[in-house]
């Protein structure tokens, strides 16, 4: 049987898919093949040629899906998040790492019997880093991509180990080998600060206190903020999260320094985010009620990183600052939603 060309995306329905997806839909003719666990939101269907509800540990889907096409692409987007995985940190051990390392394992067989690389794309975190505290977070600032790698949460742990998995199938794959030295996957991650999107809220994130303050207001409910007023750490917004993916992808591999790159927008506190929340919904009831776990979490991740490898290697700039990202897009967008 001939395989059919094609893209796969897991986590379809994910916040970053439904942006994903509608945005490959615009720029390729590729047929796109999405993976979710539950089944797609009927909404987004017209952008997929297939969509297949089912676990990414379930091999039987993934060889049905290795012999059926024959991707150029995988775009890997399936996880359990942070503050999710720490209340069954072995399942998320099995869905962000062997999860990871069965989608790698599909690629390489897929570059095999192409003769041609396969892209790979990683959204990593963040949470890959891990400071001792408030007081080395606030003596440090923005930290760049080789600095603090001792993540304190599963998350963290099992983003860190995907890159380090991703790292391994791009260069050093079968180095014992007579087909040593060939490039299989070619692996590519983002570290992602927290998302805010004007569509969707997150789900089991430890930066969703932005979105869901945010959307809080928007529906009219109060909202206690669950971490310190004076907690900092980087934000984007979604379009700009969906734009960095497309254009790390889209960048010449000889121009790219390396294999995983921080990403950077703009890093406000809980308290600036409250108030510009407020500027445009000054009725809105938001309080902070600290969750000591959580806040430990993002005590743990840095104010900011430095984006400085991914703005000279593939050009990455914000479309959003902090002003834009309220004016342009969140406001406008959560209004025609509420
Ligand atoms: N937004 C993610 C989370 O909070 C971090 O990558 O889990």
């Amino acid at each position: 049987m001939i395989r059919r060309p094609g893209i796969l995306i897991t986590g379809t329905n994910g916040e970053i898919g439904h942006g994903l997806i509608s945005a490959l839909a615009r720029q390729t003719d590729e047929h796109l093949i999405g993976l979710d666990i539950e089944e797609l939101d009927p909404a987004f269907k017209e952008y997929l040629w297939e969509s297949v509800a089912g676990n990414i540990l379930d091999r039987t889907i993934l060889d049905r899906l290795n012999s059926q096409y024959e991707f150029s692409a995988i775009y890997h987007l399936a996880a359990l998040l942070s503050t999710r995985a720490e209340f069954s940190p072995a399942t998320a051990h099995q869905v962000n790492v062997d999860g990871t390392l069965n989608l790698l394992t599909m690629a390489v067989d897929q570059a095999r019997t192409r003769g041609q690389p396969v892209k790979f794309f990683f959204p990593s975190s963040i949470a890959v880093y891990g400071l001792a505290g408030l007081e080395e977070k606030n003596r440090i600032g923005a930290i760049s991509e080789e600095q603090y790698l001792f993540p304190r949460t599963m998350y963290g742990c099992n983003k860190l180990y995907c890159e380090m998995l991703g790292t391994y199938y791009a260069r050093h794959y079968q180095q014992l080998t007579a087909e040593a030295g060939t490039t299989r996957v070619d692996f590519r991650a983002l570290r992602f600060p927290g998302l805010i999107s004007a569509v969707t809220a997150p789900s089991g994130g430890t930066s969703d206190y932005a979105p869901e303050m945010l959307h809080a207001a928007a529906r009219g409910s109060p909202y206690d903020c669950f971490v310190r007023e004076d907690t900092t750490m980087p934000f984007m917004t979604m379009p700009d999260a969906i734009r960095g993916i497309l254009k790390l992808m889209e960048a010449p591999r000889q121009s790219i320094t390396r294999l995983v790159y921080n990403i950077r927008a703009f890093n406000p506190s809980a308290a600036r985010l409250r108030e510009r929340v407020l500027a445009d919904f000054p009725k809105a009831r938001i309080g902070f009620a600290v969750d000591q776990a959580r806040q430990a979490m993002v005590d743990s991740w840095p104010s900011d990183v430095d984006g400085t490898a991914a703005h000279n290697d593939w050009d990455w700039q914000p479309q959003h600052d902090f002003e834009a990202a309220f004016a342009e897009y969140l406001i406008p967008g959560i209004r025609e939603q509420y």
